[in-house]
């Protein structure tokens, strides 16, 4: 499989990432299916869509950023009820070294959840890259919009996101909020892109 634009030789983390022109880019037409596996700038890492053997992997990934409140709690029973979602950063041993996931809610909008780097592989463009994935294969899908509910607003607003009210998207995104533990000390933030 060939290296996708998003991935070109500006290396993942560039602004240049996060534009793919869709009419050029071939390999985007069928989901994660085609769209990944993918190499990442970073040698020895790999992008691909997750499967459910990733789950174990994903679980220990998430854990300590569970603790600390910056993403939400799944359980085994929903990440491999939701497994195509996901996409994963996959380390030189095959190890999986960070993941999100694309979450539909309608056809025009999508939350971009559960990213995660492992701590030893933070800073270093995985994240970035897992985001470039995940906006690309929101685009493929012809969604008008993507959002995130963040305490890293940063790390989006990097990339073209712009803050949003969260009142204006719809109800069954705040769904997630009855399961969290913060629900009634949110500090999360909602960030949009528009696509
Ligand atoms: C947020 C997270 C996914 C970023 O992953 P990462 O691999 O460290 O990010 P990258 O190295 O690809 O960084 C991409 C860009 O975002 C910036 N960035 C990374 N983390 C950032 C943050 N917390 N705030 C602001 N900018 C950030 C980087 O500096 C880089 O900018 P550059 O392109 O100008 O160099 C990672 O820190 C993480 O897993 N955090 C814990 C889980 C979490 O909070 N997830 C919530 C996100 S909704």
């Amino acid at each position: 499989m060939s290296a996708l634009p998003i991935f070109g030789e500006q290396g993942a983390g560039s602004r240049e990432q996060y534009a793919p022109a869709r009419a050029e880019s071939p390999a985007l037409n069928g989901g994660y299916g085609s769209l990944l596996p993918a190499p990442c700038s970073l040698p020895g890492v790999v992008l691909r869509g997750a499967v459910l053997s990733d789950v174990p992997q994903l679980e220990v990934l998430m854990a300590p950023y569970v603790a600390t409140g910056d993403l939400l709690p799944r359980s085994n029973y929903d990440l491999c009820r939701h497994i195509k979602e996901y996409v994963v950063a996959e380390g030189p041993a095959g190890e999986v070294i960070g993941c999100g996931s694309l979450k539909v809610y309608s056809r025009d909008l999508a939350e971009l959840a559960a990213l995660a780097v492992r701590a030893d592989w933070q800073r270093a463009g995985v994240g970035g890259a897992l985001l470039a994935a995940l906006i690309a294969e929101a685009r493929v899908q012809g969604l008008a919009e993507v959002l995130a509910l963040t305490r890293k607003p940063g790390f989006f607003l990097k990339v073209g996101f712009a803050p949003a009210e969260r009142e204006h998207f719809p109800l069954k995104v705040w769904a997630d909020c009855a399961r969290c533990p913060r629900q009634n000390c949110c500090d999360e933030v909602a960030v949009v892109l528009r696509l």
